[in-house]
C-alpha cells in the first residue's frame, strides 16, 4: 500500500459528556471514514502521535484503533501503519436499495407505548457491554470466568447429551426443568434461609428476566415503586418501562431506610438487595428485614429480594432471606447462575408466593416457553454431583484471596485518595473519594490507564451525599489488581489536580 500522509485532515470534535475515550475516539474516525474525510487508503496517524496531539494516553488510541480493525473499517498494525480500508463495513452491509428499503421501514414502523417507554428507560441506564473486551481491573459485573471448569462442564454437559431422553427433547414445563426447581429448592432451604417448597420455583433467565415479568405481572401505569438509592439500574429500567413511577428511598447502614420511605406515597412493590446492597455492599439487619416484612403485609405491598451476588460472603453473620421470615406471601426471591457459573449461561430462579406460580407459568409459556431444557438438565446435574458446591466453596476463597490483595495495595497506594469501606459480601466494592475529587474525572482517566471503575453517581437518583467509585475484585488476578490499583493511584492524582475537565456524569440522569 503507497504510503499516503498520516495527518488528520480536520479537527476532531471535543468528546461529549459520559463517553469513555476510547469510544469517543473510534466514532469520531468512524465517522470521518463514512464522510469521506479519510478516503480508502488513507493512512492514520501513528498512534503515538495521536495521543500526543488529543492528550490522550496511547492505550486509548490503540483501543479505538483496534475496534475500527475488528469491524473491518481500517487494515495494517499497529506499528506497521494503518490504513482506511478498501472496502468498509457499511458498504457490504447496506446495498443502496436495501438503505432506502430500512429508511422507509423505519419511519413507518409506529412502537407501542411500552417501547417508547423502555428507550426512555434505556437512555437513562448503563448499557451492557455486548462487545467482548479482556477483563481488566476493576471490571465489576464480571465473575472469574478464567477460572470456570470448562472441562468438567463439557463432561457433564456430554454425559447428559448421551443419555439424553426423547422426552427431555420434546421440551418441557414453562415453569422449568422439575429436578432443577427441586434442586435449587433445597439449595435455597439450605443454603439460603428460604423457606420453599420446588412448586413455588421458577427457572428463568436470570434475575433481570425476573424482574422483567414481575414489572410486566404486577405493576400498572403510575404505580409507584420504591428503589434503594443507589440502586441496580436494570432494576429501574424494568420498570420504568411498564410505566411505574420510581420513588428513590436512601440506603443507610442498615440497608433501605424504611422510616424514609414511609414519608413518600404507598408504593405497589418495593425492590430491595438486601444480602448484599447495590452497588454499597450494606447487608439489610433482622431488624430492618422483620421490620419490612411487617409493614408490607400490613400495607399489601410485594417485595421483590433480589439476592445476585449473594453467594460470596467473606464476613460478617449471614442473614436468612426476608423470604424466610415470610409470613404474609409479600415477597418475590430472584437469584441468579449467571455470576456463580458464568453469564452466558442465562439461568436464573424465582421463588413466588403460591399465590402467584399460575401467573409466572402462563406469561413464560406465552414468551419463550421454557429456558433452554438441555442446559437446565445439564445445571442440575452439575449441582446435583457436588460440582456447584464446590465451585462456590473454590471461589469464594479466591475472590477472599483477591479482596485481600485489593485491600492491601489499596491501603499503600491510595491512602488519603480513595477509602475502601469494609466488605462482607459480593464481588465489587464502592471507595469513597476524597473530597473534590470528581468521580466522572477519575473514571475517565483511570479508563485512559485501562482500568475500569464506574462513577457511583451512574446509580443515583439526582445528588448523593459523597462522591465514589465502584470496583469489582473477582474478574482478574491479583497482579492486575495491583497493577489496576498503582495506575488508578495516578489516575486520581490527574483527576485531583484537574488536569483536563472532558464531561462528568451519564447516569446522575436516572433521577426522576
Ligand atoms: C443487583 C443485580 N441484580 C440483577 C442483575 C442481573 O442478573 P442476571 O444476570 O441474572 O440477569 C445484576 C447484574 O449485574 C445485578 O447486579
Amino acid at each position: 500500500m503507497a504510503k499516503k500522509p498520516s495527518t488528520l485532515p480536520w479537527n476532531l470534535r471535543e468528546p461529549s459528556t459520559g463517553i469513555a475515550l476510547y469510544r469517543w475516539l473510534y466514532e469520531e474516525l468512524r465517522s470521518a471514514i463514512l464522510a469521506g474525510h479519510l478516503r480508502s487508503g488513507a493512512r492514520l496517524p501513528a498512534t503515538r502521535d495521536l495521543a500526543a496531539q488529543y492528550r490522550l494516553s496511547r492505550p486509548t488510541v490503540v483501543t479505538a484503533f483496534e475496534q475500527l480493525r475488528a469491524e473491518g473499517y481500517v487494515e495494517g498494525r499497529v506499528g506497521s501503519g494503518t490504513y482506511v480500508s478498501k472496502t468498509l463495513p457499511d458498504e457490504l452491509l447496506h446495498a443502496p436499495r436495501a438503505t432506502a428499503r430500512a429508511k422507509v421501514r423505519r419511519r413507518q414502523v409506529r412502537l407501542s407505548g411500552y417501547a417508547r417507554r423502555l428507550q426512555l428507560a434505556r437512555a437513562g441506564t448503563l448499557a451492557p457491554t455486548l462487545e467482548y473486551r479482556p477483563a481488566r481491573a476493576f471490571r465489576a459485573n464480571q465473575p472469574a470466568l478464567d477460572q470456570f471448569p470448562t472441562a468438567l462442564w463439557a463432561q457433564v454437559a456430554a454425559r447428559r447429551m448421551r443419555r439424553v431422553s426423547t422426552q427431555l427433547l420434546a421440551g418441557g414445563e414453562a415453569l422449568g426443568y422439575r429436578p432443577l426447581r427441586e434442586a435449587v429448592a433445597d439449595y435455597l432451604n439450605s443454603s439460603r434461609g428460604v423457606k420453599c417448597a420446588a412448586d413455588q420455583v421458577v427457572i428463568i433467565s436470570g434475575v433481570q428476566q425476573a424482574l422483567d415479568r414481575a414489572a410486566h405481572l404486577l405493576l400498572d401505569r403510575e404505580d409507584r415503586v420504591w428503589m434503594e438509592n443507589p440502586g441496580y439500574p436494570g432494576a429501574v429500567a424494568a420498570f420504568r418501562a411498564v410505566g411505574a413511577t420510581i420513588c428513590p428511598v436512601a440506603v443507610d447502614s442498615e440497608g433501605l431506610n424504611l422510616e424514609a420511605g414511609k414519608k413518600l406515597p404507598k408504593p405497589r412493590l418495593v425492590y430491595v438487595t438486601p444480602a448484599h446492597q447495590f452497588p454499597l455492599g450494606v447487608t439489610m439487619s433482622l431488624r430492618r428485614r422483620l421490620a419490612l416484612l411487617e409493614w408490607a403485609g400490613k400495607t399489601g405491598t410485594i417485595i421483590f429480594e433480589d439476592d445476585y451476588d449473594s453467594e460470596y460472603r467473606y464476613s460478617g453473620r449471614p442473614i436468612p432471606a426476608l423470604q424466610g421470615f415470610d409470613r404474609s406471601q409479600s415477597v418475590i426471591f430472584a437469584g441468579s447462575f449467571t455470576d456463580v457459573l458464568f453469564p452466558a449461561l442465562r439461568l436464573g430462579y424465582m421463588v413466588l408466593p403460591s399465590g402467584l406460580v399460575d401467573i409466572f407459568a402462563a406469561a413464560e409459556a406465552v414468551s419463550t416457553h421454557h429456558p433452554p431444557l438441555i442446559d437446565q438438565a445439564t445445571l442440575c446435574d452439575f449441582i446435583r454431583e457436588g460440582h456447584f458446591a464446590r465451585h462456590v466453596r473454590r471461589m469464594r476463597e479466591l475472590y477472599a484471596e483477591r479482596l485481600s490483595v485489593l485491600l492491601k495495595s489499596a491501603k499503600e497506594e491510595l491512602a488519603g485518595l480513595l477509602e475502601i469501606p469494609v466488605i462482607e459480601a459480593g464481588l465489587r466494592t464502592v471507595g469513597w473519594l476524597k473530597q473534590g475529587t470528581s468521580a466522572e474525572q477519575a473514571a475517565q482517566r483511570a479508563a485512559e490507564r485501562c482500568v475500569e471503575v464506574v462513577p457511583l453517581r451512574r446509580y443515583a437518583y439526582g445528588r448523593i451525599p459523597r462522591e465514589g467509585v465502584v470496583l469489582g475484585f473477582a474478574a482478574v488476578d491479583g497482579r492486575e489488581l495491583k497493577r489496576g490499583v498503582e495506575e488508578l493511584a495516578r489516575a486520581l492524582g490527574d483527576a485531583g489536580s484537574g488536569r483536563t475537565n472532558r464531561g462528568n456524569s451519564g447516569l446522575g440522569e436516572m433521577s426522576e
